[in-house]
């Protein structure tokens, strides 16, 4: 069965499948970090996708994917732009009406915007309740249903507000993927990339070998793929739940292109994957500068990335401003900016680098 290869990655315990989803669920594992224990459970079709929920928050473009049960829900508009207090608080203000009790079951059911809103709107009502969520992204799936981290932008910064509250069921169903556009698709992707440099050089095989049933979405891979990428973060997050070590090397490539995206203004001309991809490009060659990064491993990861169509080159942007928008970035500890770098696959570190280092790492990538 495709889902249970993972053979690196020890510390998965691969329970029976002796539940009333069997039908449908092709796998599941116990995410155990700190005190809190995540369900994550995989299946070949939606149709059991729901169950058992009492509450079901979807956006404009997630709901239209699931018929009508009988189960109330809140459809929000769908995008970044409506990542705000003001729908959380709609959520909250409908959950009371319907009488929700702190063992009910709210389900957020849609990319990131709408896992990282439900999640926060559970965390807040009754001050916890029953939360699943099920992730329709590729991003969402791999990244963001995972680990806890809830919240909404607030006066223009990106999730400023939230809690942490790691859902108590995730359910994740590739097949969903088929209706995600191109663009959504190939920007998750990035992060499956990003997983597999990290920590799984068979997903790293898969993508090198498969590349297209991978961009197909053909499902004899979609769903290896989602799995091997799922239980890296899976595997992170138990080691490390508060991100004071290893959490902090999912954000490979994120520091630059985090920086590029805010310096482009969120125009819609890259999306996060692409920007995440030149960041991975921008931090293998000031490894590189540094003395530290493989040249070969450079040179593989770098061909990877553009078989997938990601650019290593932002031409246009501006260095100097790229920069201040790292040194703005909230997540800063002290003058110098952090960066997430790889000797090779697998080897991974995070040091402080000099500015005019860094200066000189961004003009070569523009
Ligand atoms: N909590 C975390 O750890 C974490 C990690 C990474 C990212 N995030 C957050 O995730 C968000 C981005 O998530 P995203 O990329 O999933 O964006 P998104 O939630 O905006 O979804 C992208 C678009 O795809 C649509 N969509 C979703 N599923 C679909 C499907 N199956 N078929 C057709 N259309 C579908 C959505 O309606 C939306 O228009 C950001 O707000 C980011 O901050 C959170």
């Amino acid at each position: 069965m495709a889902f249970s290869r993972v053979s690196k990655l020890a510390c998965i315990l691969p329970l029976s499948s002796t539940n009333r989803y069997t039908v449908h669920m092709v796998d599941e594992i116990r995410l155990r970090a700190g005190e809190f224990t995540t369900l994550v459970r995989f299946y070949k079709t939606k149709e059991a996708l729901l169950e058992g929920t009492d509450f079901q928050v979807f956006d404009t473009n997630t709901a239209v994917l699931f018929s009508e049960a009988g189960v109330p829900r809140h459809v929000w508009p769908a995008g970044e732009a409506h990542k705000t207090w003001p729908q959380v608080e709609a959520v909250l203000g409908q959950a009371l009406d319907l009488g929700l009790a702190r063992d009910s079951t709210i389900a957020g059911i849609g990319g990131g915007v709408v896992t990282d809103m439900t999640a926060f709107a559970a965390s807040l009502y009754m001050r916890g309740c029953r939360l699943v969520l099920v992730p329709t992204t590729l991003l969402a799936m791999v990244d963001a249903a995972l680990g806890g981290k809830t919240g909404v932008d607030y006066r223009g910064y990106k999730n400023l507000v939230g809690s942490f509250y790691p859902a108590h069921e995730l359910r994740i169903c590739p097949a969903l993927l088929t209706t995600l556009s191109d663009r959504e698709y190939r920007s998750g992707l990035a992060e499956v990339i990003k997983h597999a440099f990290l920590v799984d050089f068979h997903l790293l095989e898969l993508l090198e070998t498969r590349r297209d049933a991978v961009l197909a979405r053909d499902s004899s891979v979609l769903e290896e793929l989602v799995f091997r990428a799922v239980m890296v973060k899976v595997g992170v997050v138990e080691r490390d739940l508060r991100e004071t070590g290893e959490r902090a090397f999912l954000n490979l490539g994120h520091t630059f292109g985090h920086a590029l995206e805010a310096v482009l203004g969120f125009d819609g001309s890259w999306t996060h994957g692409e920007a995440v991809c030149w960041g991975m490009g921008r931090a293998l060659d000031l490894g590189v500068t540094l003395g530290k990064t493989d040249l070969a491993w450079r040179k593989r990861a770098s061909a990877l990335m553009e078989a997938y169509g990601f650019r290593l080159q932002a031409p246009g942007a501006d260095s100097e401003a790229i920069l201040a928008a790292m040194k703005k970035d909230k997540k800063k500890k002290g003058g110098l900016v952090r960066f997430v770098l790889q000797e090779s696959q697998g080897k991974t570190w995070q040091q402080p680098v000099e500015d005019e280092v860094v200066l000189g790492c961004l003009e070569r990538g523009l």
